[in-house]
């Protein structure tokens, strides 16, 4: 199977580029649909990207495949130049790779500090027993998880409902409730399944800082569906878009508003370049 040849980079030996993500070849099929057919993607370290396409386009598919939801059918997968092509989600995200989801996933019965605490408790350096005998280390760990949880919290402006339960936040707080959490596993690698969806403009405007703060105070590499072609258009360093389960065209913001397979696909006249 010959690769889709549109990553519109040099990824040669000699490219000097560093990738985080690499897929090549990638294929899902249910029954006759080509969920994503003969992708391949490279994510470069340290960058944002976007996947844009039209409703259908395969894109929710290939963050499935990317985070061991599911598993393509051909095709390989690499994240630090290891292949996770089968490697299961909870071995991801001790890798590195954290999502969010199209429908936001929380503990809504947990308080908003608790949902990010759990996540933090991953990178945990305290045993059973500690915890038990209540040695120097548990309280130490714990203290370290409590500053973090706010860290992420205070990012996000989620402090002042820290003691509240996910389920009775506004829609656009759980959206961010939900990367906090994501950004608390440690993750270097953050994939976003369309975080603006259903925000009003301002609270799209403030989310947009919050990826680039995350993206450079965090050093994260990010890729994001997103409809909203202002927010990828704006903050994405590079973009990649799919139709009908293909990768059409990869290239810049500039690139990809420019081509004509874009524009027909997808864009059409609701292309923007005014950032904010
Ligand atoms: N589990 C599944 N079983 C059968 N078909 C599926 C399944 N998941 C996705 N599909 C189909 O695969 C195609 C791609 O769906 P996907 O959700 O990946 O698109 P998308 O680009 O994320 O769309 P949207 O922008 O609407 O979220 C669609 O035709 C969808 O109906
Ligand atoms: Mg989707």
């Amino acid at each position: 199977m010959v690769a889709t040849s549109v990553t519109s980079r040099q990824t040669g030996p000699n490219s000097g580029m560093s990738f985080l993500l690499r897929t090549r070849g990638v294929i899902r099929r249910f029954g006759g649909v080509v969920a994503v057919d003969d992708v391949s993607i490279d994510v470069r370290c340290g960058e944002i990207a976007g996947l844009i396409g039209p409703n259908g386009a395969g894109k929710t598919t290939l963050f499935n495949l990317i985070t061991g939801l599911d598993q393509p059918d051909h095709g390989t997968i690499e994240f630090d130049r290891r292949d996770i092509t089968t490697t299961p989600a909870h071995r991801l995200v001790d890798l590195g790779i954290a999502r969010t989801f199209q429908n936001i996933r929380l503990l809504d019965e947990l308080s908003v500090a608790d949902n990010v605490k759990v996540a933090c408790h991953r990178s945990i350096c305290y045993t059973t027993i500690h915890a038990l005998l209540r040695l120097p280390r548990f309280f130490r760990e714990e203290r370290r998880i409590a500053a973090r949880c706010r860290e992420f919290l205070d990012l996000f402006d989620l402090g002042p409902v820290c003691d509240d339960t996910a389920g009775s936040l506004a829609y656009g707080q759980r959206r961010k409730l939900e990367i906090a959490r994501a950004l608390a596993t440690g993750a270097r690698l953050l994939l976003l399944d369309e975080p603006a969806a259903g925000m009003n403009p301002q609270e799209t405007r403030d989310l947009m800082d919050m990826i680039r703060r995350i993206n450079s105070e965090f050093k994260i590499s990010i890729l994001l569906i997103e409809h909203d072609m202002k927010l990828v258009m704006c903050i994405c360093d590079h973009l990649f878009v799919m139709d009908h389960g293909k990768l059409i065209a990869g290239g810049t913001p500039d690139d990809v508003r420019q081509n004509p397979k874009v524009i027909e696909a997808y864009l059409g006249r609701r292309s923007t370049s005014n950032c904010p």
